[in-house]
């Protein structure tokens, strides 16, 4: 069955400019625009006026329509809550990734269904925001059977799936530090990696140093997964240079970057993940995205929902976020949000809405993608279709 949405007020596309198998090209915006959809997939964009029939008829009576949200980084598979730790920050404390112990022990105590149950709320509550496509990380577990357990669930939900066994040492291995790495790398990568996708580690003082953080990197690589990393959230550090000396797929945070942090990510295949919400979260300053752009790095935008540094699950935040304190044009960051993050995951079949990519679309009850910053905090969305099937909608909305 196709689908024709019609009256598009503004359709972004992000097209690919080469050839599909290339994914998202820059962003890219047309008025009076019409797409179908059919067999979940995109068939055709073009002009309104020149639009094909279809099975069934959708007016967007001058609507945005952008490809859904990619959010490539979601700590989602926890338990109990930390808004103590939230306060305790807007009185005047730092954060302190010592609160994910908090979070290990309560997740480590959850139930299976407990779990899951928390997962699919914060997916389905990404889905009516937007996102058609969310990663998602362990990393609350740290045991060989949490961990394994975090994959498993998350896997019920996304292909994104992260072991991030490398998030903090756990208490019981607070005099072994080493011995918590050999596991990691060891018996606890083993049962992690048949559910895995990525590898990610927290490289940062207090969590894994250098050698540490490409020690893990370079096991999960020879286990088949792809490198991820968490890098200079909180001061300046080896995390970016990691990253790249690895391959990763994503440098993530990048809130603290020296020039040769900057150059390096410019001169290699790793995408800069900035996450607006930690620094909005933590009151910290944010990061420098012109400065990225400028030496043309390629720059994507997640949540980083998580219940320690950032409980939100907006990709329409981040945007706002982006184009107010990291002087990201709207463009910029609604290509950041949508292609960026398929870049991210290095995805070529989502972030846009090019012949043959996947039918994931927000429809925005707002005439452009401009609302997405103009109105921070309203929910703006009027329907959205993953896969090519209706995932969310404001009925009264789409009927004529
Ligand atoms: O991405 N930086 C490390 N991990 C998470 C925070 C985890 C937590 O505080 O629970 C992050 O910010
Ligand atoms: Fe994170």
């Amino acid at each position: 069955m196709s689908t024709l949405i019609t009256n598009i007020g503004e359709l972004v596309t992000n097209a690919p400019t080469a050839a599909p198998e290339d994914g998202p090209g820059p962003f890219q915006a047309f008025s009076g625009a019409a797409l179908v959809v059919d067999g979940g997939r995109i068939a055709w964009t073009g002009p309104a006026a020149r639009a094909p029939a279809a099975d069934e008829i959708v007016d967007a009576r001058g609507r945005a329509v952008l490809p859904g949200f990619v959010d490539s980084h979601a700590h989602l598979v926890f338990a109990g809550e930390r808004s103590a730790e939230f306060a305790a920050r807007m009185a005047g404390q730092p954060y302190a990734a010592g609160g994910i112990h908090v979070t290990v022990a309560a997740t480590r105590a959850a139930s299976d269904m407990t779990l899951r149950a928390n997962l699919r709320r914060l997916s389905d509550e990404m889905v009516r925001q937007g996102t058609t496509t969310h990663e998602c990380k362990s990393g609350y577990g740290l045991t060989v059977r949490d961990e394994a357990r975090s994959l498993m669930l998350a896997a019920e939900l996304t292909p994104e799936v992260t072991y991030l066994g490398a998030h903090v040492v756990p208490p019981e291995f607070a005099g072994d530090p080493a011995g918590y790495l050999e596991l990691v790398r060891g018996p606890m990568l083993a049962a992690c990696a048949p559910y895995a996708k990525w590898i990610d580690v927290f490289c940062e003082e207090g969590a894994f140093g250098a050698d540490e953080a490409a020690a893990v990197l370079a096991a999960g690589h020879a286990a088949g997964l792809t490198p991820r990393v968490h890098a200079n959230q909180l001061r300046p550090g080896p995390g970016v240079r990691i990253a790249v000396e690895a391959g990763a797929a994503s440098a993530d945070h990048c809130t603290f970057l020296t020039d040769a942090d900057v150059a390096a990510l410019a001169s290699s295949g790793t995408v800069a993940t900035l996450l607006p919400g930690v620094e909005f979260s933590c009151r910290q300053p944010f990061p420098d995205a012109r400065r990225l752009l400028g030496a043309g790095v390629t720059v994507a935008l997640a949540t980083d929902c998580n219940p320690g540094s950032c409980y939100t699950s907006s990709m329409a935040l981040c945007v706002a976020l982006a184009v107010r304190e990291m002087g990201m044009t709207t463009e910029e960051a609604v290509w950041s949000a949508t292609a960026g993050g398929a870049r991210a995951l290095r995805r070529t079949d989502i972030g846009h809405l090019g012949a043959g990519a996947r039918a994931d679309i927000l429809m925005l009850d707002a005439p452009s993608h401009t609302y997405l910053a103009y109105r921070p905090g309203v929910p703006l969305t009027a329907a959205v279709w993953r896969d090519g099937r209706l995932a969310a909608a404001r009925p009264e909305l789409l009927t004529p």
